[in-house]
């Protein structure tokens, strides 16, 4: 989940490697750090917290080398402290990691042992320490390398560079990704093709297991086995997906703000406005023949899974089983082969996603992609990709994506249910109508937004915050708890309407508020019902809704009044408040928005 840059240039690299972890600052933040060869020696300068704090500190202490390598940290193994900031080094290696070294106590012992003196909490030191191991005992970098990659367990991208190698930089990937980018006299490394594209647009991924050798001017690749291999250099597009916030104070408004276009764009993709009906690619998946559904994703992906569970049993009368990667792939789930699996993710490279979908793959599933990052792995190993159309999400808290997800999953139900002729045309028309008019109802809800900074004011001063919602807006109420927490750290929980009485209402107090995600569809009474059972006892009610505030039956801190909409398409319209609503709660509070403590946009590890 960290970043990790490497740069064989033609001139000083250090502002280079900077420019490109700021494009990486999304995978983590808890510390920075370059190492150059200088006169053929390894120097390195680190900071705890931001990329801003390392650009400090090269300003008086600046880095002159033309091989270097770079690292935005995501704290796994020690604290994010100084110390523990990569690159790690020795008088001889110096290495940056993105990843987990699964037996690195098991080697550091044997290391230490034979004399190695550790100064970090990390496991990537083991690395430094192998490769210097191997080195003393007169082995050449590459063979050195070449074998203590050989005795690393785990998921791993490294960049790796040596004392007295001005035009020699090792890269090995395993489980984590790692591009290669091939410039004009100069070579890159990057955890994506983003953080290069200042830089190169011909890429190339290395695959699972492969390894190579880079010099300014050539690259090699070795497979896990050490054989040379061939892999496809490709041109990559990231170049024009480099953004910045506009007008914006933050990325995450942006993003949101973002949303009537991003899923109208989406949409477009997988309907066919004029004649009213889906246009879903082929897949090589018989969707009449579909009998059930396996859908996995974490976090927010996973709560727009669910949404898709609620569509695809209703309109296309398939069972759907669906759980959060990281429980999903070591359930051992019994799946009969020939069934669809779809998996959920923005970056395309969340590790627990990842290894259900090899699960599932391996148990004979037919394997569907809905994702962002069209070049990630999770794309790359599916058989079909949906992809969403949502552009670079820079804010670690998942908005727009969310919404395109949403928007894939609607027209994936809505194509299963043609398929099976669970749905007719006539509903068909219905349901890509109510598609089409949405992002006119999300665009409304973005016209004036001083309402929720004033109720952002009532929302900062909880400890505690409840959602509830019923039926296929009960994982809105989910998605609005996950936001809430994750920007602005207070502690929220969101539940189905019905289970309230079985438990979380002895939470329930004035100082409680609770955000009812309530459109007036069939299930609206039954919500008002348990709305009044949180009224009884004080609590304070924030009704979303389409219905009058009337309707509440009860007092109300505050009712945000949604635009009528079908029912089918309320789960994506309902998003957008409650991350209005997040969003400013957490301004209103000062904390960080865009990269909140603690989380990173990519999760890579376990
Ligand atoms: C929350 C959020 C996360 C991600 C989750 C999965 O706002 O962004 O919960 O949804 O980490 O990430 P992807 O979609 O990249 O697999």
């Amino acid at each position: 989940m960290c970043g990790i840059v490497g740069i064989l240039g033609t001139k000083p690299v250090a502002i280079d490697i900077v420019d490109a972890l700021r494009r990486l600052e999304y995978r983590g933040y808890d510390s920075a750090g370059i190492a150059t060869v200088e006169n053929g020696l390894l120097d390195r300068r680190r900071a705890e917290g931001k990329l801003r704090n390392l650009e400090t500190r090269l300003m008086s202490e600046p880095l002159k080398g033309h091989v270097g390598i770079g690292h935005t940290r995501w704290a796994t193994h020690g604290r994010p402290t100084e110390v523990n900031a990569h690159p790690h080094m020795t008088d001889k290696v110096s290495v940056v990691h993105n990843g987990i070294i699964e037996n690195y106590r098991d080697l550091k012992e044997d290391l230490t042992a034979k004399g190695h003196i550790f100064q970090t909490e990390t496991d990537t030191e083991v690395v430094v320490h192998l490769i210097t191991d191997e080195m003393r005992q007169g082995r050449k970098p590459v063979e050195a390398t070449q074998r203590a990659l050989g005795m690393l367990r785990g998921a791993f991208a490294l960049a790796i560079i040596f004392a007295g190698e001005d035009n020699l930089m090792i890269g090995a990937r395993q489980g984590s990704p790692l591009a290669i980018g091939h410039g004009q006299g100069e070579m890159y490394l990057g955890s994506d093709a983003i953080a290069l594209a200042p830089f190169t647009d011909t890429i190339t991924y290395l695959e699972e297991g492969d390894w190579c050798v880079m010099t300014r001017t050539s690259v090699q690749i070795f497979d896990r086995d050490n054989r040379a291999v061939e892999r496809p250099s490709i041109k990559s597009v990231a170049s024009s997906l480099l953004v910045d916030k506009g007008n914006y104070r933050h990325f995450m408004l942006k993003e949101i703000h973002e949303q009537p276009e991003v899923i109208s764009h989406t949409l477009g993709n997988y309907i066919d406005m004029a004649a009213g009906c889906v246009k879903f690619p082929s897949m090589g998946i018989d969707l009449a023949g579909v009998t059930r559904v396996t859908i996995s994703a974490c976090g927010t992906a996973y709560y727009a899974g669910v949404v898709a569970k609620y569509w695809i049993e209703k309109y296309a009368r398939v069972p759907v089983e669906i759980d959060i990667a990281s429980e999903f792939r070591y359930r051992e789930v019994p799946l009969a082969p020939g069934g669809l699996s779809v998996f959920v993710s923005q970056s395309g490279e969340t590790a627990d996603t990842l290894e259900a979908l090899r699960y599932c793959k391996r148990n004979g599933q037919i394997i569907a992609a809905v994702v962002n990052v069209r070049t990630s792995t999770i794309a790359r190993e599916a058989n079909a990709v949906l992809p969403t159309l949502a552009g670079p999400e820079i804010g670690v808290a998942s908005t727009k994506a969310f919404t395109s997800q949403l928007s894939v999953l609607a027209c994936l139900a809505i194509a299963i249910g043609r398929a099976r002729g669970t749905i007719d045309a006539a509903k068909e028309q219905e349901l890509v109508k109510a598609l089409t008019e949405l992002p006119r109802h999300v665009a409304t809800m973005l016209h004036d937004e001083s309402f929720y900074e004033g109720l952002a004011h009532e929302i900062s001063k909880a400890r505690d915050v409840l959602y509830l919602g019923r039926g296929v807006n009960y994982p809105i109420a989910m998605e609005g708890a996950l936001k809430l927490k994750e920007i602005s750290y207070i502690h929220a929980e969101g539940y189905a309407a019905g289970e309230l009485k079985h438990g979380p209402i002895a939470l329930i107090d004035e100082n409680v508020p609770v955000i009812v995600v309530a459109p007036e569809d069939d299930l609206f009474d039954k919500t008002v019902s348990n709305m009044q059972e949180v009224a009884a006892r004080g609590g304070q009610i924030v009704l979303i809704s389409d219905a009058p505030k009337e309707k509440a039956g009860c007092r109300l801190l505050a009712h945000i009044k949604m635009p009528k909409a079908h029912p089918f398409t309320n789960p994506l319209l309902y998003a957008v408040p409650v991350q209005l609503l997040a969003y400013h709660t957490a301004v209103f509070m000062g904390t960080d928005v865009d990269q909140p403590r603690n989380l990173a946009k990519s999760v890579t590890v376990e």
